[in-house]
Protein backbone atom coordinates (compact mmCIF):
# COMPACT_ATOMS: atom_id res chain seq x y z
CA UNK A 1 0.00 0.00 0.00
CA UNK A 2 1.04 3.46 -0.80
CA UNK A 3 0.54 6.71 0.55
CA UNK A 4 0.04 10.44 -0.68
CA UNK A 5 0.31 12.91 1.98
CA UNK A 6 -0.56 16.33 0.82
CA UNK A 7 1.03 19.11 2.68
CA UNK A 8 -1.74 20.73 5.51
CA UNK A 9 -3.58 23.64 4.54
CA UNK A 10 -4.66 23.80 8.41
CA UNK A 11 -2.74 23.31 11.88
CA UNK A 12 -2.95 20.21 14.26
CA UNK A 13 -5.61 20.63 16.74
CA UNK A 14 -7.59 18.57 19.37
CA UNK A 15 -7.03 15.19 21.66
CA UNK A 16 -5.81 11.72 20.38
CA UNK A 17 -5.55 8.89 23.29
CA UNK A 18 -2.20 7.01 22.30
CA UNK A 19 -2.36 3.22 21.93
CA UNK A 20 -0.87 0.23 23.72
CA UNK A 21 2.49 0.58 24.43
CA UNK A 22 4.48 -2.17 22.23
CA UNK A 23 7.19 -3.04 24.43
CA UNK A 24 4.60 -3.68 27.47
CA UNK A 25 2.35 -5.33 25.73
CA UNK A 26 4.52 -8.12 24.22
CA UNK A 27 5.62 -8.11 27.86
CA UNK A 28 2.48 -8.29 29.04
CA UNK A 29 1.27 -11.54 26.87
CA UNK A 30 4.45 -13.26 27.26
CA UNK A 31 4.02 -13.18 31.20
CA UNK A 32 0.97 -14.32 31.01
CA UNK A 33 1.30 -17.16 29.19
CA UNK A 34 3.67 -18.00 31.76
CA UNK A 35 1.98 -17.61 34.82
CA UNK A 36 -0.21 -19.41 37.03
CA UNK A 37 -4.25 -18.60 36.24
CA UNK A 38 -5.89 -16.52 34.05
CA UNK A 39 -4.54 -12.79 33.65
CA UNK A 40 -6.26 -9.67 31.86
CA UNK A 41 -4.64 -7.35 29.74
CA UNK A 42 -6.14 -4.03 29.30
CA UNK A 43 -5.08 -1.31 26.61
CA UNK A 44 -3.09 -4.10 25.00
CA UNK A 45 -1.86 -2.94 20.96
CA UNK A 46 -3.20 -4.57 18.29
CA UNK A 47 -0.10 -4.30 16.52
CA UNK A 48 0.85 -6.55 13.94
CA UNK A 49 4.52 -7.40 16.06
CA UNK A 50 2.15 -7.92 19.30
CA UNK A 51 0.08 -10.53 17.59
CA UNK A 52 2.96 -12.14 16.59
CA UNK A 53 3.88 -12.77 19.84
CA UNK A 54 0.30 -14.01 20.40
CA UNK A 55 0.43 -16.32 17.67
CA UNK A 56 3.50 -17.91 18.90
CA UNK A 57 1.99 -18.39 22.71
CA UNK A 58 -1.14 -20.04 21.03
CA UNK A 59 1.15 -22.83 19.45
CA UNK A 60 2.95 -23.00 22.19
CA UNK A 61 -0.33 -24.02 24.12
CA UNK A 62 -1.51 -21.26 25.48
CA UNK A 63 -5.30 -19.82 25.25
CA UNK A 64 -5.62 -16.37 24.74
CA UNK A 65 -8.86 -14.85 23.84
CA UNK A 66 -9.03 -11.41 22.44
CA UNK A 67 -12.25 -9.03 23.56
CA UNK A 68 -11.39 -5.57 21.78
CA UNK A 69 -8.64 -3.80 23.93
CA UNK A 70 -8.97 -6.80 26.41
CA UNK A 71 -6.67 -9.79 26.25
CA UNK A 72 -7.50 -12.74 28.23
CA UNK A 73 -4.95 -15.13 28.76
CA UNK A 74 -4.93 -18.79 30.72
CA UNK A 75 -1.85 -18.95 32.05
CA UNK A 76 -0.03 -22.65 33.07
CA UNK A 77 2.61 -22.33 35.18
CA UNK A 78 5.80 -21.53 33.78
CA UNK A 79 6.42 -24.99 32.85
CA UNK A 80 2.73 -25.07 30.86
CA UNK A 81 4.32 -24.46 27.76
CA UNK A 82 3.86 -27.42 25.12
CA UNK A 83 6.22 -28.46 22.29
CA UNK A 84 4.97 -26.63 18.99
CA UNK A 85 3.66 -28.91 16.02
CA UNK A 86 5.48 -26.16 13.58
CA UNK A 87 7.39 -23.54 12.75
CA UNK A 88 7.08 -20.25 15.37
CA UNK A 89 6.96 -17.05 13.17
CA UNK A 90 7.67 -13.19 14.97
CA UNK A 91 7.15 -11.44 11.31
CA UNK A 92 8.89 -8.81 12.04
CA UNK A 93 8.93 -8.48 15.57
CA UNK A 94 12.44 -8.13 17.17
CA UNK A 95 11.24 -8.37 20.99
CA UNK A 96 9.31 -11.42 20.18
CA UNK A 97 11.53 -13.47 19.09
CA UNK A 98 14.63 -12.34 21.57
CA UNK A 99 12.23 -12.35 24.58
CA UNK A 100 10.58 -15.52 23.17
CA UNK A 101 14.25 -17.29 22.72
CA UNK A 102 14.83 -16.94 26.37
CA UNK A 103 11.85 -18.67 27.42
CA UNK A 104 12.65 -21.39 24.68
CA UNK A 105 16.05 -21.69 26.48
CA UNK A 106 14.38 -23.08 29.59
CA UNK A 107 11.79 -26.13 28.17
CA UNK A 108 12.59 -29.23 27.59
CA UNK A 109 11.17 -29.50 23.80
CA UNK A 110 13.01 -28.34 20.63
CA UNK A 111 11.36 -25.39 18.44
CA UNK A 112 12.36 -23.63 15.24
CA UNK A 113 11.81 -19.29 15.36
CA UNK A 114 11.72 -17.37 11.88
CA UNK A 115 10.74 -14.39 10.63
CA UNK A 116 10.62 -11.60 8.16
CA UNK A 117 13.10 -10.53 5.73
CA UNK A 118 14.23 -7.87 7.94
CA UNK A 119 14.49 -10.49 10.47
CA UNK A 120 16.17 -12.96 9.34
CA UNK A 121 19.49 -9.98 8.76
CA UNK A 122 19.00 -8.80 12.77
CA UNK A 123 21.81 -10.04 14.93
CA UNK A 124 20.63 -12.90 17.51
CA UNK A 125 24.19 -13.61 18.98
CA UNK A 126 23.66 -10.84 21.35
CA UNK A 127 21.01 -13.04 22.81
CA UNK A 128 21.97 -16.45 22.02
CA UNK A 129 25.58 -16.11 23.00
CA UNK A 130 24.73 -15.52 26.64
CA UNK A 131 21.41 -18.39 26.33
CA UNK A 132 24.12 -20.84 25.24
CA UNK A 133 26.42 -19.78 28.19
CA UNK A 134 23.48 -20.85 30.52
CA UNK A 135 23.48 -24.18 28.91
CA UNK A 136 20.65 -23.31 26.35
CA UNK A 137 21.27 -25.75 22.88
CA UNK A 138 20.60 -23.31 20.24
CA UNK A 139 21.56 -23.53 16.30
CA UNK A 140 21.13 -20.78 13.86
CA UNK A 141 22.41 -19.64 10.58
CA UNK A 142 26.27 -18.33 11.32
CA UNK A 143 26.97 -20.11 14.75
CA UNK A 144 23.49 -18.46 15.45
CA UNK A 145 23.82 -14.99 14.55
CA UNK A 146 20.70 -15.26 11.97
CA UNK A 147 17.46 -16.95 11.68
CA UNK A 148 16.09 -19.66 11.58
CA UNK A 149 16.94 -20.49 15.07
CA UNK A 150 16.62 -24.30 16.51
CA UNK A 151 16.43 -24.14 20.53
CA UNK A 152 16.89 -27.47 22.62
CA UNK A 153 16.11 -26.71 26.40
CA UNK A 154 18.87 -27.31 28.48
CA UNK A 155 19.65 -27.67 32.08
CA UNK A 156 20.03 -23.84 32.57
CA UNK A 157 23.02 -22.58 35.20
CA UNK A 158 22.21 -18.92 36.10
CA UNK A 159 25.05 -16.87 35.11
CA UNK A 160 26.21 -12.56 35.32
CA UNK A 161 26.14 -11.23 31.58
CA UNK A 162 27.89 -8.22 31.60
CA UNK A 163 26.32 -6.78 27.98
CA UNK A 164 28.64 -5.13 25.68
CA UNK A 165 25.28 -3.26 24.89
CA UNK A 166 22.60 -1.71 26.52
CA UNK A 167 19.39 -3.88 25.02
CA UNK A 168 16.30 -4.75 26.84
CA UNK A 169 15.94 -7.32 25.15
CA UNK A 170 18.95 -8.60 25.59
CA UNK A 171 18.71 -8.12 29.33
CA UNK A 172 14.95 -9.79 29.09
CA UNK A 173 16.09 -12.68 27.37
CA UNK A 174 18.78 -13.74 29.73
CA UNK A 175 16.39 -12.74 32.92
CA UNK A 176 13.72 -14.79 31.08
CA UNK A 177 15.81 -17.95 30.77
CA UNK A 178 17.14 -16.90 34.79
CA UNK A 179 13.84 -18.00 35.88
CA UNK A 180 14.64 -21.65 34.38
CA UNK A 181 17.77 -21.66 35.70
CA UNK A 182 19.42 -22.62 38.50
CA UNK A 183 20.77 -20.20 41.40
CA UNK A 184 20.98 -16.74 40.61
CA UNK A 185 21.25 -14.60 36.95
CA UNK A 186 21.68 -11.59 36.58
CA UNK A 187 22.45 -8.60 33.62
CA UNK A 188 24.73 -5.60 34.10
CA UNK A 189 24.37 -3.25 31.03
CA UNK A 190 26.56 -0.42 30.13
CA UNK A 191 23.65 2.08 30.65
CA UNK A 192 20.12 1.29 31.71
CA UNK A 193 17.89 0.43 28.81
CA UNK A 194 14.09 0.67 29.46
CA UNK A 195 13.07 -1.60 32.39
CA UNK A 196 9.49 -3.00 31.75
CA UNK A 197 10.28 -6.46 32.45
CA UNK A 198 11.70 -6.02 35.58
CA UNK A 199 8.37 -4.05 36.74
CA UNK A 200 6.00 -5.82 35.47
CA UNK A 201 7.61 -9.40 36.38
CA UNK A 202 7.24 -7.74 40.02
CA UNK A 203 3.48 -7.34 39.02
CA UNK A 204 3.68 -10.85 38.36
CA UNK A 205 4.99 -12.31 41.65
CA UNK A 206 8.58 -12.64 40.69
CA UNK A 207 11.14 -10.92 42.71
CA UNK A 208 13.77 -9.18 40.84
CA UNK A 209 16.97 -7.15 42.18
CA UNK A 210 17.51 -3.69 40.63
CA UNK A 211 20.57 -1.80 40.85
CA UNK A 212 21.54 1.41 38.69
CA UNK A 213 23.06 -0.69 35.86
CA UNK A 214 22.02 -4.39 36.98
CA UNK A 215 19.04 -6.35 37.61
CA UNK A 216 19.19 -10.32 38.92
CA UNK A 217 16.56 -12.76 39.71
CA UNK A 218 16.74 -16.12 41.51
CA UNK A 219 15.70 -19.45 39.40
CA UNK A 220 13.03 -20.85 40.15
CA UNK A 221 10.20 -18.25 41.17
CA UNK A 222 6.85 -19.27 39.95
CA UNK A 223 4.55 -16.24 38.42
CA UNK A 224 1.19 -15.71 39.31
CA UNK A 225 -1.68 -14.27 36.77
CA UNK A 226 -2.56 -10.72 37.34
CA UNK A 227 -4.17 -7.91 35.41
CA UNK A 228 -2.16 -5.61 33.72
CA UNK A 229 -2.95 -2.07 32.21
CA UNK A 230 -0.98 -0.55 29.12
CA UNK A 231 -0.17 2.81 29.36
CA UNK A 232 -0.21 4.35 25.63
CA UNK A 233 3.44 4.37 23.92
CA UNK A 234 5.66 6.89 23.86
CA UNK A 235 7.23 6.05 20.62
CA UNK A 236 4.02 6.02 18.85
CA UNK A 237 2.94 9.68 20.86
CA UNK A 238 6.74 10.88 19.49
CA UNK A 239 5.82 11.38 15.73
CA UNK A 240 2.59 13.33 16.95
CA UNK A 241 4.65 15.49 19.18
CA UNK A 242 6.43 16.31 16.63
CA UNK A 243 3.95 16.93 14.07
CA UNK A 244 2.74 19.10 16.66
CA UNK A 245 6.08 21.27 17.07
CA UNK A 246 6.71 21.50 13.13
CA UNK A 247 3.23 22.19 11.88
CA UNK A 248 2.72 26.08 11.96
CA UNK A 249 -0.26 27.13 14.45
CA UNK A 250 -0.79 23.72 16.21
CA UNK A 251 -2.04 22.72 19.56
CA UNK A 252 -2.44 18.78 20.46
CA UNK A 253 -2.81 16.97 23.47
CA UNK A 254 -1.91 13.27 23.61
CA UNK A 255 -3.74 11.16 26.81
CA UNK A 256 -2.43 8.67 28.76
CA UNK A 257 1.10 8.76 27.52
CA UNK A 258 3.49 6.05 29.21
CA UNK A 259 6.56 8.65 31.25
CA UNK A 260 8.60 5.57 32.33
CA UNK A 261 12.28 7.28 32.82
CA UNK A 262 13.89 4.59 30.47
CA UNK A 263 11.87 5.98 27.52
CA UNK A 264 11.68 9.77 28.11
CA UNK A 265 14.65 10.86 26.03
CA UNK A 266 12.03 12.73 23.21
CA UNK A 267 10.52 14.40 25.95
CA UNK A 268 14.10 15.89 27.27
CA UNK A 269 14.80 16.92 23.83
CA UNK A 270 11.64 18.90 22.60
CA UNK A 271 12.03 20.48 25.91
CA UNK A 272 16.04 21.23 25.30
CA UNK A 273 14.57 22.32 21.44
CA UNK A 274 12.44 24.86 23.33
CA UNK A 275 9.54 23.14 22.60
CA UNK A 276 5.89 24.13 23.98
CA UNK A 277 5.50 21.41 25.48
CA UNK A 278 3.15 20.86 29.07
CA UNK A 279 2.80 17.57 31.05
CA UNK A 280 -0.32 17.46 33.40
CA UNK A 281 -2.33 14.81 35.30
CA UNK A 282 1.03 12.33 36.06
CA UNK A 283 -0.13 9.50 37.43
CA UNK A 284 0.83 5.54 38.06
CA UNK A 285 -0.98 3.11 35.70
CA UNK A 286 -0.33 -0.25 36.28
CA UNK A 287 3.12 -0.06 37.74
CA UNK A 288 4.34 2.42 35.04
CA UNK A 289 4.35 6.71 34.93
CA UNK A 290 1.72 8.37 32.68
CA UNK A 291 0.97 11.82 31.78
CA UNK A 292 -0.81 13.57 29.30
CA UNK A 293 1.08 16.01 27.17
CA UNK A 294 0.02 19.18 25.33
CA UNK A 295 2.26 19.88 22.70
CA UNK A 296 1.95 23.60 20.68
CA UNK A 297 4.04 24.38 16.96
CA UNK A 298 7.26 25.52 18.41
CA UNK A 299 10.40 27.93 17.75
CA UNK A 300 13.23 24.94 17.66
CA UNK A 301 17.09 24.83 17.61
CA UNK A 302 19.68 22.48 17.09
CA UNK A 303 21.17 20.29 20.23
CA UNK A 304 23.91 17.34 20.34
CA UNK A 305 22.06 14.08 21.34
CA UNK A 306 24.64 11.45 22.33
CA UNK A 307 25.37 9.38 25.35
CA UNK A 308 23.27 7.90 28.36
CA UNK A 309 20.50 9.37 26.10
CA UNK A 310 20.70 7.60 23.38
CA UNK A 311 18.97 4.33 24.61
CA UNK A 312 16.15 6.50 25.81
CA UNK A 313 15.33 7.62 22.72
CA UNK A 314 16.73 5.03 19.82
CA UNK A 315 13.26 4.17 18.21
CA UNK A 316 12.71 7.98 18.26
CA UNK A 317 15.52 8.77 16.25
CA UNK A 318 13.54 8.84 12.69
CA UNK A 319 10.82 11.17 14.58
CA UNK A 320 13.57 13.55 15.80
CA UNK A 321 15.68 13.41 12.42
CA UNK A 322 12.43 15.10 10.58
CA UNK A 323 12.36 17.81 14.19
CA UNK A 324 15.73 18.50 13.91
CA UNK A 325 15.12 19.49 10.03
CA UNK A 326 12.61 22.35 11.30
CA UNK A 327 15.38 23.32 14.03
CA UNK A 328 17.21 26.20 13.58
CA UNK A 329 21.01 25.39 13.67
CA UNK A 330 23.08 22.16 13.31
CA UNK A 331 21.90 18.71 15.56
CA UNK A 332 24.22 15.87 15.40
CA UNK A 333 22.84 12.70 16.76
CA UNK A 334 25.90 10.14 18.34
CA UNK A 335 26.60 6.92 19.97
CA UNK A 336 23.95 5.57 17.97
CA UNK A 337 25.10 2.95 16.04
CA UNK A 338 22.50 0.32 17.01
CA UNK A 339 20.05 1.88 14.95
CA UNK A 340 22.32 -0.23 12.18
CA UNK A 341 20.37 -3.30 13.56
CA UNK A 342 17.06 -2.13 13.65
CA UNK A 343 14.17 -3.14 11.39
CA UNK A 344 16.51 -1.33 8.69
CA UNK A 345 19.97 0.04 9.21
CA UNK A 346 18.27 3.28 10.48
CA UNK A 347 21.41 5.33 9.55
CA UNK A 348 20.98 5.17 5.93
CA UNK A 349 17.34 4.78 5.85
CA UNK A 350 16.66 7.69 7.52
CA UNK A 351 19.43 10.10 5.63
CA UNK A 352 18.66 8.59 2.11
CA UNK A 353 15.13 9.04 2.58
CA UNK A 354 15.41 12.21 3.90
CA UNK A 355 18.02 13.66 1.35
CA UNK A 356 15.64 12.35 -1.02
CA UNK A 357 13.05 15.47 -0.15
CA UNK A 358 15.83 18.21 0.16
CA UNK A 359 16.92 18.04 4.25
CA UNK A 360 20.56 18.82 4.41
CA UNK A 361 21.42 15.54 6.70
CA UNK A 362 24.36 13.36 6.52
CA UNK A 363 25.17 10.45 7.70
CA UNK A 364 28.34 9.73 10.14
CA UNK A 365 29.61 6.28 11.50
CA UNK A 366 27.81 6.55 14.37
CA UNK A 367 24.58 8.56 13.76
CA UNK A 368 24.07 11.82 11.67
CA UNK A 369 23.83 15.33 11.16
CA UNK A 370 21.37 17.12 10.38
CA UNK A 371 21.38 21.47 9.04
CA UNK A 372 18.24 23.54 10.28
CA UNK A 373 15.95 24.78 9.01
CA UNK A 374 15.68 23.11 5.96
CA UNK A 375 12.99 23.43 3.28
CA UNK A 376 11.49 19.87 2.59
CA UNK A 377 9.96 19.09 -0.91
CA UNK A 378 7.48 16.62 -2.21
CA UNK A 379 8.67 13.48 -3.57
CA UNK A 380 8.80 9.56 -3.66
CA UNK A 381 9.74 7.86 -0.12
CA UNK A 382 10.22 4.36 0.60
CA UNK A 383 9.07 2.93 4.02
CA UNK A 384 11.12 -0.09 3.06
CA UNK A 385 8.93 -1.41 5.50
CA UNK A 386 10.08 -0.31 8.49
CA UNK A 387 7.06 1.09 10.47
CA UNK A 388 9.09 4.12 12.11
CA UNK A 389 11.08 5.44 8.56
CA UNK A 390 7.11 5.22 7.15
CA UNK A 391 5.52 7.10 9.79
CA UNK A 392 9.06 9.84 9.51
CA UNK A 393 8.03 10.08 5.88
CA UNK A 394 4.40 10.85 6.52
CA UNK A 395 5.74 13.64 9.13
CA UNK A 396 7.73 14.94 6.36
CA UNK A 397 4.40 15.46 3.59
CA UNK A 398 2.77 17.74 6.61
CA UNK A 399 4.87 20.34 6.06
CA UNK A 400 6.63 20.05 2.02
CA UNK A 401 6.18 22.14 -0.67
CA UNK A 402 4.49 19.31 -2.75
CA UNK A 403 2.80 15.41 -1.97
CA UNK A 404 4.98 13.50 -0.46
CA UNK A 405 4.08 9.52 -1.83
CA UNK A 406 5.27 7.16 0.74
CA UNK A 407 5.50 3.55 -0.06
CA UNK A 408 4.73 0.26 1.71
CA UNK A 409 3.12 2.36 4.46
CA UNK A 410 1.29 -0.88 5.46
CA UNK A 411 4.61 -1.36 7.72
CA UNK A 412 2.62 1.15 9.93
CA UNK A 413 0.70 -1.04 11.32
CA UNK A 414 3.84 -3.13 12.86
CA UNK A 415 2.92 -0.15 16.23
CA UNK A 416 0.86 1.74 15.21
CA UNK A 417 -2.26 0.90 13.08
CA UNK A 418 -4.43 4.12 13.49
CA UNK A 419 -1.79 6.35 12.75
CA UNK A 420 -3.38 8.10 9.60
CA UNK A 421 -6.62 8.08 11.30
CA UNK A 422 -5.75 9.89 14.30
CA UNK A 423 -3.46 12.65 12.05
CA UNK A 424 -6.08 13.02 10.35
CA UNK A 425 -8.47 13.65 13.06
CA UNK A 426 -5.74 16.39 14.43
CA UNK A 427 -6.10 18.13 11.07
CA UNK A 428 -9.57 18.11 10.46
CA UNK A 429 -9.41 16.73 7.55
CA UNK A 430 -11.14 14.13 5.53
C1 LIG B 1 12.59 -3.11 22.86
C2 LIG B 1 13.89 -2.75 23.08
C3 LIG B 1 14.67 -1.93 22.14
C4 LIG B 1 13.76 -1.19 21.17
C5 LIG B 1 12.71 -2.07 20.58
C6 LIG B 1 11.83 -2.66 21.69
C7 LIG B 1 11.91 -3.97 23.87
O1 LIG B 1 15.53 -2.77 21.38
O2 LIG B 1 14.54 -0.59 20.15
O3 LIG B 1 11.89 -1.34 19.69
O4 LIG B 1 10.66 -4.06 23.84
O5 LIG B 1 12.61 -4.55 24.70
P1 LIG B 1 16.99 -3.24 21.93
O6 LIG B 1 16.77 -4.11 23.10
O7 LIG B 1 17.59 -3.97 20.77
O8 LIG B 1 17.72 -2.00 22.29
Amino acid sequence: MNKTIQPLKNALKGKVTIPGDKSISHRAVLFASLAKGESTIDGFLHGDDCLSTIACMKQLGIQIDEDGNRISVKGKGFQGLTEPAKVLDVGNSGTTIRLLSGVLAGQSFSSVLIGDDSIAKRPMARVTGPLKMMNADIDGRDQAEYTPLHLRGGDLKGIHYLSPVASAQVKSAILLAGLYAKGETKVTEPTKSRDHTERMLESFGVKVDVTEFSASLKGGQELQGTNIHVPGDISSAAFLLVAGAIVPGSEITLKNVGMNPTRTGIIDVLQQMGAKLTIENERLFGGEPVADLTICYSKLSGMTIDGDLIPRLIDEIPAIAVLASQAEGKTVIKDAQELKVKETNRIDTVVNQLSELGVAIEATLDGMIIEGKSTVNGGNVQSFHDHRIGMAMALCGLISTDPVHVEDTEAIAVSYPTFFEDLQSLSGEK
